[in-house]
């Protein structure tokens, strides 16, 4: 890619600025000042502004615990979204993988990597997801057979999830699809209602809770890795 993109990319500035930043002799590229804009370099490029390296990442693997008032949207709008939440300066290019309502909390995956996002979101690679989900009315032993069994819903009948009475009134629910509103609409037909939603795991990964709401952090190698 060329240097100007590159630095930009990190979020170094303007396409103008950076540049200017080049063209004013303060960029190198493995040791050697570089003036040329379109100098071409990869993401494993030694590259320095004023002497202070300059780190462009390929791929961005977050883990973010969603709290509960923001949207899972990249969109500005008048509701604080979850890339509001992300300090990073690679932020345009990241985005959530898959939704959580806006008053669901919990695990959001936020990456770059489109590939990746598609295969953990397909229905086809049946990826759990379980939620923590808290109820208004108590929850019946045929309630979980029920719901083990496969919901049919108005678009769509859920595949047969996993789900563990741990309250009277909570239950762990894994499903392997994420429509719309899927877990709402599932107690909806059981003739109870939704009062508290959280992600808890994303396939094989588990949500830190040593994350605060609002909180993120880089996945690690193995984490990633795991994933698919
Ligand atoms: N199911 C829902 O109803 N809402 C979510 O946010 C996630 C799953």
């Amino acid at each position: 890619m060329r240097l100007d993109k590159f630095l930009a990319n990190a979020g170094i500035g303007s396409r103008k600025e950076v540049s200017k930043l080049i063209r004013d002799k303060q960029v190198k590229v493995e040791d050697e000042t570089v003036n040329k804009p379109n100098h071409k370099v990869s993401y494993d490029s030694l590259i320095t502004v004023n002497d202070e390296q300059v780190i462009l990442e390929e791929y961005i693997y977050l883990m973010l615990n969603k709290p509960e008032g923001v949207i899972s949207s990249t969109e500005d709008g008048p509701t604080q979204t979850v890339m509001e939440l992300i300090d990073h300066p690679q932020i345009d290019e990241l985005f959530p993988v898959g939704r959580l309502d806006k008053d669901t909390t919990g695990l959001l995956i936020v990456s770059n990597d489109g590939k990746l996002s598609h295969s953990l979101l397909s229905p086809r690679n049946k990826i759990g997801k379980t939620y923590e989900v808290i109820l208004r009315e108590d929850v019946t032993d045929e309630d979980i057979v029920k719901l083990e069994a496969g919901i049919p819903l108005k678009d769509f009948t859920s595949s047969p999830a996993i789900a563990e009475k741990i309250e009277d009134r909570k239950v762990e629910l894994t499903i392997y699809e994420g429509k719309f509103h899927q877990v709402k609409r599932m107690f909806i037909y059981l003739n109870n209602e939704v009062i508290g939603l959280k992600r808890i795991s994303f396939g094989s990964l588990p949500l830190d809770e040593m994350l605060e709401p609002g909180e993120s952090r880089y996945l690690t190698d193995e984490e990633v890795n795991n994933l698919t």
